[in-house]
């Protein structure tokens, strides 16, 4: 049998372990299993990892950065941002990558246009730092917006996010937990009057599908993608990585 999980804590309603046991009954495959292990303290990971039929597990919150002291080797992403979603098993040898920052991009080029070249990422989070390498990568520039502006560096407030702000950034890009189940009338604080058919607003939350940030925006008029195709795309990133 060849293992596979998602570490966590705590892991109420874990998409992955639903989405890979479909997946195995639907493509036939009987010699895997997706569990998941929920763990108060990282420390607890010696105890997965003892198992030798683990060949790859998914990483979650709140242990995206802490499980990179347990890595033998990281990829260049995960070495460069420090998060770490997706480990390979290989003779005892863990390798991490982030499947995040694939699962993203191939999600949000999708509707991207070329006036798309300037964004707003709200929250500077784990995910933020995954959204934030893909837009380097495509030469889109970037502000972060956050509740406590790092001295020294280029992050606005929410109060300075202002229409004129949103007349140049046609890009808006939701990293915070904000709108999430169930917590549905929460929202970024921003102009949303600003909003215009010309601007595209992608929110990393799937559950809802369309947050009170994406209905605000998609009520005027503006592109919107939520988390759920990224959710896939990782997901399927990972089996790619485990099975190369
Ligand atoms: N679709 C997918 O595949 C996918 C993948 C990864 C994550 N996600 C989703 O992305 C979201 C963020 O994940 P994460 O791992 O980055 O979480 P995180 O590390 O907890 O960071 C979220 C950031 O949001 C901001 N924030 C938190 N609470 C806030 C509040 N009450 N008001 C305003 N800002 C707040 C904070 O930034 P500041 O302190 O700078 O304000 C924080 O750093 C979650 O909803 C998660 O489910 C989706």
């Amino acid at each position: 049998m060849r293992r596979y999980g998602l570490i966590g804590y705590p892991l109420t309603h874990s998409f992955s372990q639903k989405y890979f046991t479909e997946k195995f009954e639907r493509e036939g495959i009987t010699d895997c299993t997706y569990s998941n292990f929920s763990l108060p303290q990282i420390g607890e990971l010696t105890g997965v990892l003892a198992d030798p039929e683990l060949r790859g597990f998914n990483v979650t919150i709140p242990y995206k950065r802490a499980v990179l002291d347990y890595l033998h080797h990281k990829n260049e992403v995960v070495a460069a941002i420090g998060a770490c979603n997706c480990i390979r098993i290989e003779e005892g040898r863990l390798t991490g990558y982030n499947t995040d920052v694939v699962g993203f991009e191939r999600s949000l080029v999708r509707h991207l246009a070329p006036h798309h070249s300037r964004a707003l990422v709200l929250g500077t989070g784990g995910a933020a730092k995954a959204v934030e390498w893909v837009l380097q990568r495509l030469g889109i520039v970037y502000v972060s917006v956050t509740r406590r502006p790092r001295p020294g560096s280029a992050d606005m407030s929410y109060e300075q996010v202002t229409a004129e702000v949103l007349a140049e950034a046609t890009l808006i890009i939701n990293t915070t937990p904000l709108g999430m189940h169930p917590h549905t009338e929460e929202c970024p604080p921003l102009p949303y009057e600003a909003l215009t058919p010309r601007h595209y607003l992608f929110d990393l939350i799937y559950n809802p599908a369309r947050t009170l940030f994406l209905r605000k925006g998609e009520a005027l008029g503006a592109v919107v993608e939520n988390g759920h195709e990224m959710l896939i795309l990782q997901a399927e990133e990972s089996w790619k990585i485990w099975n190369s």
